[in-house]
């Protein structure tokens, strides 16, 4: 089965990006771990990374016309994008919301709202990478 795990603005960064929120491992070696994860769960993945709104939106477009589970880490539009909302309203299996971090409790209060949410069968946060992990296995299972 295919899913596809999505990653908005500045994740090309991780490793270098505020290392003591986010850690030190890149933005590849979190490819990889998806990978290998998604394999061990018989799920293959497609892993993709866009720092541009439109192009998140046409992946979100094409998971719903393929009727493909997505986790979706949608960094800073999370928390503003109604275009990223209503792409994920449309979508017809499984989304799963992950963040490395836990946006409720960093002290940015733009940080404490979520447009995904509403259309999340799950939100995973805090975890890390192994966030990552978590999302894939409850996609696995659903
Ligand atoms: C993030 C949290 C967001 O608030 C932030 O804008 C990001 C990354 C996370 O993975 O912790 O870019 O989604």
């Amino acid at each position: 089965r295919d899913v596809m795990v999505l990653n908005g603005p500045n994740l090309n960064r991780l490793g270098v990006r505020q290392p003591e929120i986010y850690g030190t491992a890149t933005l590849a070696d979190l490819a990889r771990f998806c990978r290998e994860w998604g394999d061990a769960l018989g799920l293959t993945v497609r892993f993709e990374q866009t720092n541009h709104e439109g192009v998140m939106v046409d992946l979100l477009n094409e998971a719903a016309d393929g009727a493909l589970p997505v986790v979706l880490n949608a960094a800073a539009w999370t928390h503003y994008s109604y275009a990223i909302a209503d792409a994920c309203a449309q979508l017809v299996a499984p989304l799963v919301e992950v963040h490395l971090s836990d946006p409720s409790s960093r002290p940015e209060v733009w940080r404490h709202t979520s447009v995904v949410t509403p259309y999340a069968s799950s939100v995973i946060a805090g975890r890390g990478f192994d966030g990552y992990r978590l999302a894939l296995e409850h996609l696995a299972g659903a």
